[in-house]
């Protein structure tokens, strides 16, 4: 039986081009493929962008286009982002597409099928930035309470009986108690759920921009409610037979950042309970990058650009440097300074170094062979011991989102490592004892090929390079080769290491600021 895994990114808004923070989600659900894939799961993962709504409606319109070609030309910036940061997803939805048309339309009938969509008349506060309705008591200040302006809303409205799913959803967190993650986040959501639900607007009429309502199409249907269907519509929705949906759905992983959990973690459910479909394994509601301490926001002029970031540091760098900053879950700030710390010590130092130097070594002193190992001491099992043991610990810590751990374990084994070459000299071996250097040696890269392996879902180019050096089968570079049986093949030639990491070095110009 093939093991599948369902991954998803939130889709973005066409408004606004990417920026860091899209990048942040989207590389999260990146590594987490990869190691799945490593790891023998016929992976989907799914990123794309949400185009419907008056948000971006009246984008398109300050852009002087309509909408569908604004969208056409913001849409295709969030795929070369994914294409430059490496993103290996499976999937690019675009919520203007046919397939996507089909699928929110049946879940539609499918929600008034089951009697939980009637019309009514709303009367109520709406916001266009967040595309949310909010009730009078959560305003403060006449503001969202994200701060985002609202306008006062009347107009024929089909609800959605989300005032019914209170109780069903709060049995559910508490028979499914990692369905939102972090545990902080699960908190808040049950406490908001507790506080009481109403029903929910689900169509509107004063624009027309999104998807019409099945036999009613004075309504558009509220874009959330579309855009959460994408997560169905790529699995083949509303084709339940010929299609992904058997093997994919449930999805394994929503990733999201913290402003959209309600979105995801109230709503989706209850849409899902009350169109009879199964729901989602897991929600992961991360934090927010903040810039050298300041909100990012287009006001500010503060935004970061991710393609800006791979031309100064280099992908890898700021692929490791996002997921290895931040506690995964919490807030974080990008700073020049940590990212340059990141890049010349944990990579150029740390990894970069041991890399090298051991490589180098065998290439001098073992005829540019790859060495061969005697009778181990209890150091050097210690140390292939731990190389063996990361995948476990990698696994337990990818299986809960824990990103920045995930970094933590490999980089004590690669600390683990440096310590070992220190304190077993191979230089000084070289006169005294040949033979033991030749195992010294190997067991140094018998390590670097673990951690080759185990760094290809955070670093790809990177890990792939510190795999050639090793001359690494292609085929066994997956985890089912992290241990002795597949252990470096001895007396294969080795080619003469470059740098994998190289440092930064600042400039004049960014040294004189
Ligand atoms: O909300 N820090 O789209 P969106 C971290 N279309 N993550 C950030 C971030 C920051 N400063 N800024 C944005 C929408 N993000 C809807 C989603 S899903 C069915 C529909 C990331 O373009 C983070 O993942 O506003 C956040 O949740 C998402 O971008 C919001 O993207
Ligand atoms: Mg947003």
């Amino acid at each position: 039986m093939s093991k599948n895994y369902y991954i998803t990114t939130p889709i973005y808004y066409v408004n606004d081009n990417p920026h860091i923070g899209h990048a942040y989600t989207t590389l999260a659900c990146d590594v987490i493929a990869r190691f799945k894939r490593l790891d023998g799961y016929d992976v989907k993962f799914l990123t794309g962008t949400d185009e419907h709504g008056q948000k971006v409606e009246k984008a398109a319109e300050v852009a002087g286009k309509s909408p569908k070609d604004f969208a056409d030309s913001v849409s295709v910036n969030f795929k070369k982002l994914a294409e430059a940061m490496n993103f290996s997803f499976d999937d690019f939805i675009r919520t203007t597409e046919d397939r996507h048309y089909a699928a929110v339309a049946d879940i539609w009938q499918r929600l008034i099928d089951n009697g939980h969509i009637t019309l009514g008349k709303y009367a109520g506060w709406y916001s266009v930035r967040d595309e949310a309705f909010y009730a009078e008591s959560e305003i403060i200040d006449g503001k969202a309470p994200t701060g985002a302006p609202v306008e006062w809303v009347e107009e024929p409205s089909y609800f959605f009986n989300l005032s019914q799913w209170q109780e069903p959803l709060l049995k559910f967190y508490e028979e499914n108690p990692d369905f939102i993650l972090p545990t902080s986040r699960r908190n808040e959501v049950i406490s908001f759920v507790k506080g009481g639900l109403k029903d929910l607007s689900v169509s509107r009429t004063s624009f027309k921009w999104g998807v019409p309502v099945p036999n009613d199409p004075d309504h558009v249907i509220y874009v959330w409610l579309d855009a959460l269907t994408n997560y169905i519509t790529a699995v083949g929705y509303p084709d339940q037979e010929n299609s992904d949906y058997q093997q994919q759905w449930p999805a394994d992983v929503h990733m999201v950042g913290k402003d959209i959990l309600r979105f995801h973690a109230v709503y989706w459910p209850a849409f899902l309970m009350a169109a009879k479909l199964p729901l989602p394994k897991r929600i992961f509601a991360h934090g927010w990058w903040t810039n050298e301490g300041q909100k990012i926001s287009k006001s500010l002029g503060n935004v970061i650009d991710p393609n800006e970031l791979i031309d100064e540091y280099g992908l890898d760098s700021v692929r490791y440097f996002m997921m290895r900053e931040v506690s995964f879950g919490q807030d974080g700030d990008f700073s020049h300074k940590s990212m340059v710390t990141r890049t010349n010590s944990d990579l150029a130092n740390d990894y970069g170094n041991l890399v090298s130097r051991v490589v180098s070594m065998a290439f001098k002193n073992c005829e540019a062979q790859t060495p061969t190992a005697g009778e181990y001491t209890d150091a050097d099992k210690a140390l292939l011991d731990q190389a063996y043991g990361l995948y476990a610990k990698v696994d337990e810590l990818i299986n809960r989102q824990a990103m920045h751990q995930v970094c933590d374990v490999i980089w004590a084994v690669i600390a683990e490592a440096n310590k070992y070459v220190d304190a077993q000299a191979p230089w000084a071996l070289k006169k005294e004892d040949p033979d033991r250097m030749q195992t010294v040696l190997y067991t140094l890269m018998e390590t670097i090929r673990c951690l080759g392996i185990i760094t290809q879902p955070l670093m790809p180019d990177s890990s792939t390079k510190i795999l050639d050096l090793l001359s690494i089968d292609k085929a066994e570079r997956c985890f089912k080769s992290l241990n002795r049986d597949f252990s470096l093949k001895s007396g294969v030639s080795l080619t003469k290491p470059d740098p994998i990491f190289p440092r930064y070095i600042e400039s004049e110009k960014a040294e004189a600021v």
